[in-house]
């Protein structure tokens, strides 16, 4: 096989194959998403900046609280269940967490706020999700869509209009266009969270190749946890 030179990282022994195998493509994730949370604030930004986001447990969900927190932004998350709400406090402790089970959520992001306001939320859900966002985001606020883990249709657009709300799409192919240096100042960013914070890329299961079938099950079964690997025949 023959790859350019540039595409290439070399990694550490101490990050293992499992961990080597997700750290690129959920970090550019959560790199691209805080990027173009960023770039959604106000003019001068105010501190401090919080970010609502749902699907907070999901792999890519953990990295954006992460690279959130590490340039000092408070994350609020939200999870669908108080058992998947317990589950992140504990493998995640710190900044909030609220199950959008509870019919008080959006008030218990309010309190949370305490007064300050939240310009920007993250939407991986689609649907009703965008809906609910738009109640909570303050006027002029941004909602950054980049998933439809629940559908992609039975967003009511005009459940933005009442807090003059834009929602936006980001995807992972945006990364591509960017420089090589930002490029690899975000290989740089995943070799750290990599080395520093294995907890953030759990392993739900690995499959051998030949159970595809079971790995693709599995990415979608209730519950899951963390990243689901095919390993190579070769
Ligand atoms: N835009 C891009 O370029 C890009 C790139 C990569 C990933 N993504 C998106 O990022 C999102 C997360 O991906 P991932 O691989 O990190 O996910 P993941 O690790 O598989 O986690 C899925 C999480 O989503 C939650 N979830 C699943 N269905 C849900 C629903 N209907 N309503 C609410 N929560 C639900 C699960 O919560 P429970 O704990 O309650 O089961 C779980 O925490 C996906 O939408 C994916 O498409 C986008």
């Amino acid at each position: 096989m023959v790859v350019r030179y540039k595409s290439l990282l070399a990694v550490p022994k101490e990050i293992s194959d499992q961990i080597a195998a997700q750290m690129l493509i959920n970090t550019i994730t959560a790199s691209v998403l805080i990027k173009a949370g960023h770039n959604s604030l106000e003019t001068p930004i105010t501190l401090p900046v919080y970010i609502l986001q749902n699907a907070a447990a999901s792999g890519v969900g953990r990295l954006l609280t992460q690279v959130a927190l590490d340039r000092g932004v408070r994350p609020i998350r939200l999870v669908r269940s108080h058992q998947s709400a317990e589950k992140l406090q504990s493998a995640l402790p710190g900044p909030p967490v609220y199950s959008t089970s509870d019919s008080n959520w959006k008030e218990q992001v309010r309190e949370a706020l305490g007064g300050y306001k939240l310009e920007v939320a993250f939407d991986a859900i689609g649907g009703k999700a965008i809906d609910d966002l738009a109640e909570v985001v303050d006027d002029g606020g941004t909602i950054i869509n980049f998933g439809s883990l629940d559908t992609n249709m039975g967003t009511n657009i005009y459940s933005l209009i009442p807090n003059n709300v834009a929602l936006k799409s980001v995807s992972i192919m945006s990364w591509f266009r960017l420089t090589q240096d930002e490029k690899q100042k975000d290989f740089e960013l995943a070799l750290s969270l990599a080395k520093n914070h294995p907890e953030l890329f759990e392993v739900a299961h690995e499959y051998e190749f030949v159970d595809f079938q079971k790995a693709i099950q599995h990415v979608s079964s209730p519950g899951k946890t963390g990243i689901v690997l095919l390993k190579s025949p070769i």
